[in-house]
């Protein structure tokens, strides 16, 4: 779909924001060895909208993802309780960026089905999608109330 169609109950203007807003934050990725940056951003039940890049590491497994990033911003910055609405995925490679299976499950454990996700196509318009039909028979562990 095009940034400019309306998806669920997000405004166009929201998922703009939210995509010019993952676009600035991949520009800060630190990505030198695979120079795929890439930027996530993540709007909340609430209304805040968090960011995050990918950061890499010398030693390769270390390396964060744009997305893991971003929530790990949000948890600390909002707390254990935070939902996420919505997900835009960006890089700066002219690449399709769906989120990576890990990502899948990090955005799961803070989202409802219908969690919106959005991730850029090679010619930068943004795919919409759903964490449902990104990680079908997903994992959960109950845990206590918050
Ligand atoms: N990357 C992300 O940031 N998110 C994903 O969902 C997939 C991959 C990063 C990790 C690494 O720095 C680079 O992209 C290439 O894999």
């Amino acid at each position: 779909m095009s940034q400019n169609e309306a998806a669920g109950d997000l405004s166009s203007a929201q998922i703009a924001d939210l995509h010019s807003r993952a676009l600035a934050v991949a520009a800060r990725a630190y990505a030198p060895y695979s120079r795929f940056r890439v930027g996530a951003a993540v709007l909340l039940e609430d209304g805040s909208i968090v960011t995050g890049c990918n950061v890499e590491n010398a030693s390769y497994r270390l390396t964060t993802c744009a997305e893991q990033a971003a929530i790990a911003a949000a948890v600390a910055l909002h707390g254990p309780a935070i939902r996420i609405r919505a997900t835009v995925i960006v890089n700066l490679n002219n690449a399709a960026s769906p989120p990576c299976g890990a990502c899948r499950q990090t955005i799961h454990e803070f989202s409802a089905p219908t969690t919106e996700i959005f991730f850029s196509a090679a010619d930068g318009s943004l795919t919409r999608s759903t964490i449902a039909d990104l990680l079908p028979h997903s994992f959960r562990l109950a845990t206590d109330n918050l």
